[in-house]
């Protein structure tokens, strides 16, 4: 990391984002070396009027992920939390900006920061709504003043917005502040060990480079999966739904990883470029290959309206309209309450011309990504049964990474989005323009869900979503294969 104070500053910092990610992140960033406490401080702002302690003592419990933490672990969270100062204020009032410009100078000063350049990370882990007038506040009172270099940097969350307009309304308010170069929108999916393979994957072995086209592929599935429902954030799920909640953005990324074309080297810049076209090639969605769902209960929270048509399901088919991908659909598929936690990219093969093994019911060629739990790739492929006799049977080439890198400790998606912002790598965070090209495909079939000509099918908790689900996928070609 490059010399310089730098300072941390979470927005929200009594919230829920940022005790269970943001505050966790920092600290696995701190206990690996990348926070060094003679160059680092680390600010909570929020409304509350709380004690530097009392924040401390609230992010305290978030901070072990496994339980029965060490001596070490304790001693660690104790260093840590030693690092962040409180100091409250509310989103659009400048005194409380000017506070935190003056506690953070301050700390720069004490920490000799003469010798280096000052960073500013500000971390805005608050609802869309006051973005605004924070970033205003920002521009206008706490960017970083030294001459010696140095920046300051915003990172934002989803939800950008609730449709193509407004989220077009949201990037120009903050893009008058902050130059595209200093914003850094996050998408957790994109700091995932295994959505990060995809580019090494796709591109550094020859195996998948003739393979991964329309003369090879029959379709693609992308798929999120949660057992849980919207318990406690009824209040915000209902007006967003599953298909801004998951699909615009996590599985939309996903497929760009997968569909994109190679791109001309790994700066952020060429890789964006790539997402960019994909998204902008993609046809609009029809009706008759979407299906929404609701689970029973959802409504029953109280914070979600007794007649709520927000879909908690929904599988969708997105064409690609290029050379590459033409008339291969590819399948989104996210759901809340299902019988299954489970996020995985399935990439389904045509069936093998002229089979004389007469093996096609046993299932097809299918190369699967499992993004989460247990990451894994697998290929299902067809060998012969071991024995005298001559038959085939389905089997699978298996990399389990608990199995291969064991003892390896793969990093949570945000301790490594976090890192990016601060050696200045925007790779993994999502650009404007390719903001815009996601919301350009969902916005005209989102408006007709809100305007209540699209309606979700209702379904069980605990089952695999509505039936119209699965025969959608069969029509798109997918083919059940064992297991799934
Ligand atoms: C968030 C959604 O972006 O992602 C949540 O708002 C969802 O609804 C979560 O539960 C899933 O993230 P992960 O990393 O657990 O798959």
């Amino acid at each position: 990391l490059e010399n310089g104070f730098l300072s941390i500053i979470v927005l929200g910092a009594s919230g829920d984002l940022a005790k269970k990610k943001t505050f966790p992140a920092l600290f696995n960033l701190f206990r690996q070396g990348f926070l060094h406490p003679k160059e680092v401080h680390i600010f909570g702002y929020a409304r509350t009027k709380i004690t530097d302690d009392e924040l401390r003592d609230r992010i305290r419990g978030y901070l072990i992920r496994d339980k029965g933490a060490s001596s070490k672990d304790s001693e660690d969270v104790t260093k840590f939390l030693q690092l962040i100062k409180y100091v409250s204020g509310s989103y659009d009032a400048e005194e409380g900006f000017q506070l935190l410009d003056k506690e953070i100078s301050k700390h720069e000063v004490s920490k000799n920061s003469a010798e280096g350049s000052s960073r500013r990370l500000f971390y805005l882990a608050l609802p869309p709504s006051v973005y605004p007038s924070v970033c205003k506040m920002i521009r206008h009172f706490c960017m970083n003043k030294t001459d010696l270099g140095g920046w300051t940097r915003i990172v934002v969350e989803k939800p950008f917005g609730k449709d193509l307009q407004s989220a077009e309304e949201l990037s120009s308010q903050i893009g008058e502040l902050f130059d595209e170069r200093q914003i850094y929108r996050i998408d957790h999916y994109l700091g995932k060990e295994l959505v990060q393979n995809l580019l090494v994957l796709r591109f550094a072995n020859r195996f998948f480079l003739p393979l991964w086209n329309r003369d090879n592929i029959d379709n693609v599935q992308i798929v999120f999966r949660e057992d849980f429902g919207t318990e406690g954030r009824g209040g915000y799920f209902d007006q967003y739904g599953i298909i801004r909640d998951i699909i615009q953005n996590h599985l939309l990324q996903v497929l760009c990883l997968v569909a994109m074309e190679k791109p001309v080297s790994l700066k952020p810049e060429h890789i964006r470029d790539e997402k960019v076209k994909v998204l902008q090639s993609v046809l609009p969605i029809k009706d008759d290959e979407v299906a929404l769902g609701q689970y029973d209960g959802y409504r029953d929270d109280p914070t979600v309206p007794d007649n709520s048509n927000t879909p908690t399901f929904a599988t969708m088919v997105l064409r690609i309209h290029n050379e590459r991908w033409e008339g291969v659909p590819f399948i989104l598929k996210a759901g809340k309450a299902l019988n299954s936690r489970k996020a995985e990219i399935r990439v389904q093969f045509k069936d093998v011309p002229g089979d004389i093994f007469k093996c096609k019911k046993q299932g097809r060629n299918e190369f699967v990504i499992r993004l989460q739990p247990s990451e894994a790739m697998y290929m299902k492929l067809t060998v012969k049964q071991p024995g005298l006799e001559m038959s085939t049977v389905q089997s699978e080439l298996d990399l389990s990474y608990g199995q291969r890198y064991q003892g390896v400790t793969i990093p949570e998606a945000y301790e490594r989005l976090i890192l990016d912002t601060i050696r200045g790598d925007q790779q993994h965070f999502v650009r404007r323009d390719e903001l815009k090209a996601a919301w350009e495909i969902f916005t005209p079939l989102l408006h007709r869900i809100d305007d209540g000509e699209l309606n979700p099918l209702p379904y069980k908790p605990g089952s695999r979503g509505p039936e119209a689900a699965d025969e959608l996928l069969a029509k798109a070609g997918y083919v059940q294969t064992h297991g799934y």
